[in-house]
C-alpha cells in the first residue's frame, strides 16, 4: 500500500513531454487511486456489467474470476511463477510463423491458467451461456470447451443447449482461415482444427457458428472453435478469444460493426478488486491519443508488430545496433505486443544493453531473483531510472510500478524485464502485460496505427 502511493508520486514527477506527461491532474488522481483503494471492500464490481459497450477486463485471479489460485503466494512470487512461462510463449509465438496460415471488462489470469491472462465474461449461444475467455491478442481463432469434450474442465458450452448454433464444413471458406484445420481431400465433413497453445499444449476443436455476446452487443453466426479434446496443461480452461489481426479473430468478423478497432486497458496484477476494461469499436476511444504504426508481417499474420526504435535508461539512450531493433518479416525479428506474455523480454543483447545501463545508474550491490537479474535495494529506489520506449512517433516513458517488481518483504525492486530464450528462433522482442498495466492500449487495424495512453483502470 505504502509502496503503490510513493510509485505514484514518483510518476508524477515525470518532466519529460513523454506519455506519462498525458496524466493531468496528478494530484486528484493520485487522491482517486487512494480512494479507490481504500474503498475496495465496499464495492462489488463484479455485480455489474457498465451499461457501455465495454467489457470487463479482470485478471484471472481476481475477486470476479472464477478461477481460484491454487495456493495463496506473495504477489511477486506469482509473477515469478507465471513469467516462468513466458520463455514457451515466445517459442510459441514463434511457431505461429511457421504454419499456414465497446469496453468489455478484463481481469489478470494467473496460475490455473499457467500463463499470465486477463480474461473476459461473454455469452455464447441463446440463451446465452456465460464463459470466461482469455484475450488473446496473438491470436486469431477463438475457442471453447464444448460439453462432451476430453481433457477439459468442468466448464463447458453446451451447444445442444443453444437454438442459434450452425455448423460449418469444409467448403466454408472460414474453415481454411483457421490455423491447423483439417479436410478430407473429397467429399463434405466437418471443420476439424488441431491447434497448439502456449508451447506445451493443443487442442482438437469442430467449427461452428453461434451468437457472441459482448457487453451489449450481440455478434450473430461468431465463427468458433468447439473443443473436443485437450491434452498438456496450458488450454485456458473456459476457452480463448482471439483478438490476433488475422481474418478470423473477433475484430475481423465483427467487420463494421468495430470498424476494426479495439482498446484494452489492463488492471495492475496486484488489483484483486478492479477491473480493466476491453472497448470494442471506435465509440468512447480516448480522442487524443498519441499512436505509432502497426506493420503487417504476412508470415506471421496474427501479430501486432511494431517499430520500436530505441530504448532510453533515464536520460541515457541505450546503445543499441538498429540492427537488433528492426522488422524483418522473413526472419521474424521485431518487435510486437502481446496480451499473454507476463514480463517484457529483449533479445539478448538488446536486453543486455538496457540492464547494463540501468545497473549502472542505481546503486549495488546487483541480486537477482527468479526471472530478475537486476534487483537493488529498494531503499535506493529514489535514483532508479525511467525507462522509455521509443516506438516511431510515440514515446512511452514507463510508470515506475510497470518498470520495477518488488520482493515479498519489499526490500528489493527489481528491473521487471529479462532476456528472450536464447534459441535460433530468438528474434523476436515482446513488450508484455506488466509493462502495459493501466495504459489504454487502442489497436486501430484499419489505420494500420496503435495508440497509447495514460489511464487508470485499476
Ligand atoms: C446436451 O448434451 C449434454 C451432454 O452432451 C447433456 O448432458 C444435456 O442434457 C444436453 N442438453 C440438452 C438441452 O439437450
Ligand atoms: C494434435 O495433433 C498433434 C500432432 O498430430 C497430436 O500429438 C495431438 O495429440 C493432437 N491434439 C489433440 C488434442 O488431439
Ligand atoms: C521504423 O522507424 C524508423 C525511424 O522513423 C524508420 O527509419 C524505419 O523505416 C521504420 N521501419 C519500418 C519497418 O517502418
Amino acid at each position: 500500500m505504502h509502496t503503490q502511493q510513493q510509485s505514484y508520486l514518483v510518476r508524477c514527477s515525470f518532466s519529460s513531454e513523454s506519455i506519462a506527461m498525458d496524466f493531468p491532474h496528478c494530484a486528484a488522481t493520485f487522491f482517486l487511486f487512494a480512494l479507490l483503494f481504500s474503498t475496495t471492500k465496499a464495492v462489488d464490481p463484479c455485480a455489474t456489467q457498465s451499461d457501455t459497450s465495454d467489457l470487463s477486463v479482470i485478471p484471472i485471479y481476481s475477486k470476479c474470476s472464477p478461477f481460484v489460485p491454487p495456493k495463496q503466494e506473495s504477489w511477486v512470487n506469482t509473477v515469478i511463477t507465471m513469467a516462468s512461462k513466458d520463455p514457451e510463449r515466445l517459442k510459441y509465438l514463434s511457431t505461429l510463423a511457421d504454419q499456414k496460415t465497446t469496453a468489455v471488462p478484463i481481469a489478470p489470469g494467473q496460475q490455473v491458467l499457467k500463463i499470465a491472462n486477463y480474461v473476459v465474461r461473454v455469452k455464447l449461444g441463446t440463451p446465452g451461456q456465460q464463459m470466461f475467455m482469455v484475450l488473446d491478442t496473438s491470436n486469431d481463432a477463438a475457442w471453447v470447451p464444448c460439453s462432451g469434450c476430453t481433457g477439459c474442465s468442468s466448464t463447458t458450452f453446451l451447444p445442444n443447449a443453444s437454438t442459434t448454433l450452425g455448423s460449418l464444413d469444409c467448403s466454408g471458406a472460414q474453415c481454411s482461415q483457421v490455423r491447423g484445420f483439417s479436410c478430407p481431400a473429397t467429399g463434405s465433413s466437418a471443420c476439424l482444427f488441431n491447434q497448439s497453445y502456449g508451447g506445451d499444449s493443443s487442442l482438437t476443436a469442430t467449427l461452428v457458428q453461434d451468437a457472441i455476446t459482448l457487453a451489449n452487443d450481440v455478434i450473430p453466426g461468431f465463427t468458433f472453435g468447439c473443443i473436443n479434446a485437450v491434452s498438456g496443461g496450458s488450454i485456458p480452461p473456459q476457452g480463448l478469444l482471439g483478438l490476433g489481426r488475422g481474418p478470423i479473430s473477433l475484430i475481423s468478423q465483427a467487420g463494421a460493426m468495430y470498424s476494426g478497432v479495439f482498446s484494452y486497458c489492463l488492471p495492475s496484477f496486484k488489483s484483486y478488486y478492479f477491473s480493466g476494461s476491453l472497448k470494442l469499436g471506435p465509440v468512447g476511444q480516448p480522442k487524443s491519443i498519441r499512436t505509432t504504426p502497426l506493420l503487417r508481417n504476412p508470415h506471421r499474420p496474427s501479430l501486432y508488430y511494431v517499430n520500436l526504435t530505441g530504448v532510453s535508461v533515464g536520460r541515457i539512450k541505450v546503445p543499441i545496433p538498429s540492427e537488433q531493433l528492426v522488422f524483418d518479416p522473413n526472419t521474424g525479428a521485431g518487435t510486437i505486443i502481446d496480451s499473454g506474455t507476463v514480463i517484457t523480454r529483449f533479445v539478448q543483447p538488446v536486453y543486455f544493453a538496457i540492464r547494463d545501463e540501468f545497473r549502472k545508474q542505481v546503486n549495488g550491490p546487483i541480486s537477482s531473483l527468479g526471472a530478475f537479474d537486476t534487483c537493488f535495494a529498494a531503499t535506493n529506489e529514489a535514483e532508479a531510472p525511467a525507462i522509455t520506449l521509443h516506438f516511431e512517433g510515440l514515446n512511452l516513458v514507463l510508470p515506475m510500478e510497470n518498470s520495477l517488481i518488488h520482493s515479498s518483504s519489499g526490500s528489493l525492486a527489481c528491473l521487471s524485464m529479462a532476456a528472450a530464450p536464447n534459441n535460433v528462433n530468438s528474434v523476436l522482442n515482446v513488450i508484455a502485460n506488466l509493462q502495459q498495466q493501466n495504459l489504454r492500449i487502442m489497436f486501430d487495424t484499419t489505420n494500420s496505427r496503435l495508440g497509447i495512453a495514460r489511464e487508470l483502470c485499476n
